[in-house]
């Protein structure tokens, strides 16, 4: 368990492959918390007046994770905040070895299978997606992030709940841990 783990809960990282639901869970459960919500990729395509397509097609993939990581680095500092982190982001294990203390980290689990079925209906795009073989390289991506995605606190499958139910579940996760009387490893007495 992290130092993280012992202090309250004031930010909620939200990690997994792309289109696990991290940006409408985390939207609802800014929501129930009274927190704010930022969306890393949105933060990127603020800062880089131009949309992740285009940072991808017109900058490169390095640069994208470059920016992506100097916006991690600030909104991880905010208080009082529930973050959907891009895909890639908690692909680095350090990522979430490394976050600052109060920070509950939420793995929202997804098949290749059905992130490829909800990119292809929200008619979303995702530049590492752009192939012959979309689920055959969402298979392999994720195959190579899930050890850093089990890193993460507490994981959920995002298949088995619906998005609300999911931030329900973290808001739970919360509570308990901001109770003052639910101290953990404290001896019965
Ligand atoms: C990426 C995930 C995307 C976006 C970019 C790269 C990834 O975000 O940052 O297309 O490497 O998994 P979502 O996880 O919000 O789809």
């Amino acid at each position: 368990m992290g130092s993280g783990e012992r202090t309250p809960v004031e930010r909620v990282a939200l990690v997994g492959f792309m289109a696990s639901g991290k940006t409408t869970v985390g939207r609802t459960l800014a929501r129930l918390l009274e927190w704010s919500f930022r969306d890393f990729d949105d933060a990127i395509e603020d800062r880089e007046g131009a949309s992740i397509s285009e940072i991808f097609r017109d900058r490169g993939e390095e640069h994208f994770r470059d920016v992506e990581a100097a916006v991690g680095r600030r909104l991880l500092q905010r208080r009082e905040v529930v973050l959907a982190t891009g895909g890639g982001w908690g692909a680095d294990p350090a990522r979430l070895e490394g976050l600052p203390p109060g920070t509950l980290s939420v793995w929202l689990q997804v098949s290749p299978e059905e992130a490829v079925r909800r990119i292809r209906s929200d008619g979303g795009s995702r530049p590492l997606l752009e192939t012959e073989d979309p689920v055959g390289r969402a298979r392999e991506i994720l195959a190579g992030r899930k050890a850093a995605y089990r890193r993460a606190s507490l994981w959920l499958d995002s298949e088995a709940a619906t998005p609300d139910e999911l931030a329900r579940r973290i808001l739970e996760t919360v509570r308990e841990r901001n109770d003052p009387r639910s101290v953990p490893d404290a001896e019965p007495v």
